[in-house]
């Protein structure tokens, strides 16, 4: 069997060396609008489909389809693709409005295709060793989790990056930074949820700190989103793409009965854990380096990849989203982050921006799932 895979919005194609290492796939065809950056990528990557209009490559007898465009594009465009019959990877987030993520589901449901996130802060290293560290109970029974995503992207409001130098305003400038609430929180919570496994978010309640750095922006410079979780857990994740600062997209923590984790802060810190009983001396409570730990709970899969699949970008982690992707179309076991769980990471963004607005007020979490009914996709405020 082989698989033919096409892909929207060109700029990146981060996933694109991925498949290319995969056996049996093959990314046969390239969307875009812009149509200078569609002949560019198509000659460097030797595609030889290009199609400036969506639909038109729907029409092609590919298989899969990626959809990295803005993020406002993802549902319409996944809609339409699933009724073509192909199978979604997406970009994050899922979508943009709580009606969209509603007919995503319906439609995953109703055409029985294959629809994954490609949440890829889930497939950083650090994030899988601590995945397996907490299956194994490492750190006992783990009750509080962070994610922050700070990333001044303020430049990016407009195109003037990339091959684009208009300098006409970007999608950015509405669907991100003209929003208020943790408009972008699957980075920072997609890899604690995967440590939170069969826990579900009940509750969001977002505080923001007001407009200090860029006023005309509708995002605060910050803002703090509470997940409160089915078991009474929390979670705590910061997003701020606008303070002047450095950049720190990838900083996570967890709490647990037994142990904790802190990713790095910066300026030569580094990932470390301390756990009950594994101290080199007895009795001193002071951090180790994950690294220390690689060998023993690195996935296996990790460990062995090879030169190519390292390539891929991202840590390696831009293969493995997308073999993640390929394998669930072949064996129809259930995609990595699946559309469930992409809706109800999105939708903390969503409820999260409903929550600022009303002074913080908690804002529960409709019950994402299979075959939900009409009466349960509500927001109760
Ligand atoms: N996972 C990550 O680490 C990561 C990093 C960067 C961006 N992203 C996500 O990837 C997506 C794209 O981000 P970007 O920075 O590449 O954006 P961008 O604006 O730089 O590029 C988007 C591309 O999509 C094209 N496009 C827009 N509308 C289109 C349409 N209707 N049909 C065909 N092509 C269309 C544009 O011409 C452009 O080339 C966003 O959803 C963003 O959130 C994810």
């Amino acid at each position: 069997m082989t698989i033919k895979v096409g892909i929207v919005g060109v700029r990146g194609l981060s996933y694109i060396m991925g498949f290319k290492s995969i056996p049996g796939v093959r990314v046969e065809a390239l969307c875009d609008l812009n149509e200078e950056l569609l002949k560019n990528q198509a000659a460097k990557y030797n595609i030889s489909k290009t199609y400036r209009i969506f639909e038109d490559m729907l029409e092609s007898d590919i298989d899969a389809v990626v959809i990295t465009t803005p993020m406002q594009c993802h549902v319409p465009q996944a809609l339409l693709a699933l009724e073509a019959g192909k199978h979604v990877l997406s970009e994050v987030t899922a979508g943009v409005t709580m009606d969209e993520l509603w007919w995503l589901i319906e439609w995953v449901e109703k055409y029985k295709k294959v629809y994954m996130m490609a949440e890829n802060y889930c497939y950083i290293p650090e994030n899988q060793v601590i995945a397996n560290m907490v299956d194994k109970g490492l750190f006992g029974e783990v009750y509080f989790g962070e994610g922050e995503y700070i990333h001044d992207i303020k430049e990016l409001t407009t195109y003037n990056y990339g091959m684009q130098t208009s300098g006409k305003t970007s999608w950015r400038r509405f669907w991100q930074l003209g929003k208020r609430g943790a408009f972008y929180p699957t980075h920072s919570l997609g890899p604690v949820m995967k440590w939170f496994k069969g826990d579900h978010i009940k509750s969001v309640s977002c505080f923001g700190t007001g407009w200090y750095t860029s006023p005309q922006l509708r995002q605060d410079d910050t803002t703090i989103t509470l997940c409160r979780l089915e078991s009474g857990k929390l979670i705590k994740i910061r997003v701020d793409c606008i303070s002047n600062r450095p950049h720190n997209m990838t900083y996570y923590s967890l709490q647990g009965t037994k142990g904790c984790y802190e990713a790095a802060r910066g300026l030569g810190d580094e990932p470390k854990i301390w756990i009950n009983g594994m101290e080199e001396k007895k009795g001193e409570v002071k951090w180790r380096p994950l690294k220390d730990f690689y060998e023993q709970y690195m996935p296996e899969r990790y460990k062995n990849a090879t030169e190519e699949q390292r390539a891929a970008g991202h840590w390696g982690g831009d293969y493995f989203i997308v073999k993640d992707f390929v394998d669930a179309i072949m064996t129809g076991i259930k995609p990595a982050i699946d559309v469930y769980e992409a809706c109800e990471w999105t939708a903390v963004g969503l409820l999260s921006e409903l929550s600022v607005m009303n002074g913080g007020k908690t804002i529960d979490m409709p019950n994402f799932r299979k075959n939900m009914e009409n009466k349960d996709k509500i927001i109760k405020l």
